[in-house]
């Protein structure tokens, strides 16, 4: 029997969480399947694999991944093979799932913050560090703490752009803190994403969908300004921005995936094809990983 487990995007805030602002991200309709085969032979696996088996104590293990995602796509892959893999042992769920899964991804990543893995466990919106929706759980490391809640919110209808693989988020990471290593100018647009994401944050929740587009635009403008996005990602943006309510790159950047906030989807298919990118329309779900 498989588990089951969704991906993730990140609405608004990517970046900046990693400086204690508030972010907000999403589960997404679409599930890969986690089947653990048992196997005596020792396969090459990846540490991700190696680290939650390890957890388990299940060594003859295969791990088979059922996905149509490509890993690199930005949308939450590692913590998504971790978690599928935890929730074979049936006393990992909830918070202690969260908890487990972030601990294995950092031991292996060494840095990031647990927003992939606390919104893949729990499914819905999911707030980081704001002071709206119902409490979940917190999660500390080093000298950091990161709360998460879960926001009331009707899904939304995504389409989500893969340009590319996106390389290292610890890459990407590197970049943004040498910027605000600099000066008060890149403080001043963490400032501004953050007032974003507490405004989005409303928005979801009144699913004000010109709103919400709205600030997708904004923020993404916001990141490109630290050199995250690529001529690829704005050739979709231009086409998310023009035939949808709003579009921006979703988590580290420099590749990966663009979101677009749609209801009309045609025009947008049409544009997407003749530039010959992947994409998934899909939606936002409220529903977190789980195992039958
Ligand atoms: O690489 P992704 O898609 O999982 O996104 C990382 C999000 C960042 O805020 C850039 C880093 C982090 O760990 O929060």
């Amino acid at each position: 029997m498989p588990s089951f487990v969704p991906h993730k995007v990140i609405f608004f805030g990517e970046h900046a969480v990693v400086y204690g602002y508030p972010s907000i991200s999403s589960t997404v309709d679409l599930f890969s399947k986690i089947y653990l085969i048992p196997n005596k032979f020792h396969y090459q696996q990846t540490p991700f694999v190696q680290g939650a088996l390890k957890f388990l104590n299940k060594e003859d293990v295969y791990v088979k991944v059922e996905s149509n995602v490509p890993s690199g796509s930005g949308l939450g892959t590692s913590s998504m093979v971790i978690i599928g893999i935890l929730l074979h042992n049936p006393e990992l769920r909830g918070e202690r799932l969260a908890k487990v899964a972030y601990e294995i991804e950092y031991s292996v990543q060494g840095l990031g913050s647990p927003i992939d893995t606390s919104t893949i466990v729990a499914g819905g919106f999911v707030m980081t560090n704001g002071n709206y929706g119902i409490p979940l759980w917190e999660i500390t490391k080093n000298d950091k703490k990161w709360k998460f809640t879960n926001l009331p919110g009707k899904n939304l209808d995504l389409i989500i752009v893969y340009v590319g693989n996106k390389g290292s988020t610890k890459e990407q990471v590197e970049k943004v803190r040498k910027f605000m290593n600099r000066g008060r100018f890149a403080r001043e647009i963490m400032e501004r994403i953050g007032e974003i994401t507490r405004e989005g944050a409303s928005a979801i929740v009144r699913n004000d969908l010109e709103k919400i587009g709205e600030l997708m635009k904004e923020n993404h403008k916001e990141l490109k300004i630290f050199g995250l996005s690529t001529p690829t990602m704005e050739k979709v943006i231009e086409i998310g921005n023009s035939y949808g309510y709003g579009a921006k790159l979703t988590g580290a950047g420099g590749g990966g995936s663009v979101i677009i906030l749609t209801e009309e989807r045609d025009k947008i298919r049409e544009k997407l094809n003749e530039l010959n990118l992947q994409f998934f329309e899909t939606s936002t779900t409220s529903v977190g990983a789980f195992f039958k």
